[in-house]
């Protein structure tokens, strides 16, 4: 995450962009993450905190961003100071002075000037804006500085009178995305298809789900994506039905399906793609069946998006789809229309269609137009989101044996546009000829 494709100049505006909505007078503090402790003094490889990388491209832990809205506006950054002693332990890092340059900010502090400079900054300001809740310590430090404030009326010093939320002002503007940003996304879609083209390949009876995953994992980072972007599924047979499997730790059966969730993370910003699929490269009777019935519910879920539709018509035409395809092959009995009318799928699609993608796998932004959350968005030209119809038959269900602990999943990432959608997912394959073609030229 060190070498960012977004412009200095971008992360400026989007600032600038920030600090034109926050009121008159106001004041935002927006942490970076801390390190997280994986095993005693060993830590998790470092996740910047998304709202304060999409507002910094910084990537370094415990650093703050201060916005100031006064008479002018004020970006200032506070972060860890040169130290040669704790650099060559633990990496290099750019220090306050470099990083006022590097990332154009107005003004730099180091974290030690923070408990002298920051109350400054926060007094006699009319409202605070930070995401109470996110970061337990932050929240701590923040309400400490207050009550210095408010102590300190005889001195002059004075305490916001309102504390917001700026999550809502954040969220918001992350929910459209730049021509960079898209950029991006389509890269991270171009190298989680050849992996998931990569996982079809290497994909044999015998090797176990964890041995999949390095070769996805491979092909990530050898195309610039050091991580996932979240953790890999890669279930097997009855695994593929539940859905957040990453034990992935069992061995692939010959005659069963692969279930594979997997998406890269570049530049900070996610691709979460998934395919099902054959252990042994051709699909049964059963499962081709049953897998042509999502392949047909996301085609059409997918044919309809454009601005204005929103995530419950999708849902609509994908429930009538997955309905249908159900009660051809006989897992759903009774009055057609009826079961179209209850949405009868979800006995069996038990998760929603889709949602926002962007830094976050499951990216930020109000889903819904109105307060009492009841009305959904429609989309507009800039947003990304997944679209992931799926199907579970418990291995116990009351159903033809054949369809008896199958999971199938299969997940796009689309950008509306103008006039329709972009489908960002282009080259992992998806119909059950264009997957068993690429699984027969197997060099295993
Ligand atoms: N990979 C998580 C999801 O599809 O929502
Ligand atoms: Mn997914
Ligand atoms: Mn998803």
């Amino acid at each position: 995450m060190k070498h960012t494709r977004i412009d200095v100049a971008e992360f400026v505006e989007r600032r600038q962009r920030l600090l034109a909505q926050m009121p008159d007078n106001s004041v935002a503090l927006i942490p970076a993450n801390k390190e997280v402790t994986r095993s005693r003094d060993t830590e998790f490889l470092f996740c910047q905190d998304k709202d304060f990388y999409y507002l910094t491209g910084f990537h370094e832990p415990d650093a703050l961003l201060v916005l100031v809205k006064g008479e002018q506006s004020e970006s200032i950054l506070f972060c860890r100071d040169k130290d040669p002693a704790q650099e060559v332990w633990h990496g290099r890092r750019v220090g306050a002075e470099k990083a006022q340059q590097a990332f154009n900010f107005d003004l730099t502090y180091t974290l030690d000037e923070l408990e002298q400079v920051l109350p400054m900054y926060i007094n006699q300001r009319d409202v605070l804006l930070f995401a109470q809740g996110a970061q337990k310590t932050f929240d701590e430090m923040v309400f400490a500085i207050l009550d210095i404030l408010r102590a300190g009326f005889k001195h002059g010093f004075k305490a916001p009178h309102t504390l917001t939320d700026i999550r809502d002002l954040i969220h918001e503007m992350r929910l459209f995305k730049s021509p960079a940003e898209i950029a991006i996304m389509r890269e991270a879609n171009a190298i989680t298809g050849n992996a998931h083209c990569r996982a079809m390949k290497f994909c044999q009876h015998g090797v176990f789900e964890y041995q999949v995953e390095a070769e996805i994992l491979h092909e990530f980072a050898k195309n610039g994506a050091r991580t996932a972007a979240y953790g890999s599924i890669v279930g097997g047979g009855e695994n593929a039905t539940i859905l957040h499997y990453t034990d992935n730790d069992e061995v692939l059966i010959n005659d069963e399906l692969l279930l594979i969730d997997a998406g890269a993370e570049l530049s900070g910003y996610a691709a979460d793609i998934t395919r099902t699929f054959p252990v042994n490269g051709k699909f049964s009777e059963q499962q081709k069946a049953l897998y042509n019935v999502v392949l047909d519910a996301q085609n059409a879920t997918i044919e309809a998006i454009k601005p204005g539709v929103s995530f419950a018509q999708l849902n609509t035409i994908a429930c009538d789809v997955l309905t249908r395809g159900l009660y051809d092959l006989g897992l759903l009995t009774g009055d057609l229309d009826q079961l179209i009318e209850e949405k009868a799928c979800k006995q069996y699609f038990i998760h929603g269609l889709g949602h926002w993608l962007g830094l976050d796998v499951h990216d930020v932004g109000d889903y819904h137009v109105d307060q009492d959350k009841n009305q959904r968005r429609p989309f507009e030209p800039g947003m990304v989101l997944t679209i992931e119809p799926g199907l579970y038959i418990d291995a116990e269900a009351d159903v033809d044996e054949h369809y008896q602990g199958l999971g199938i999943r299969i997940e796009d990432n689309i950008l509306v546009t103008e006039n329709g959608f972009e489908n960002l997912t282009v080259n992992a394959p998806k119909t059950v000829d264009e997957i068993e073609a690429l699984m027969a030229t197997s060099n295993q």
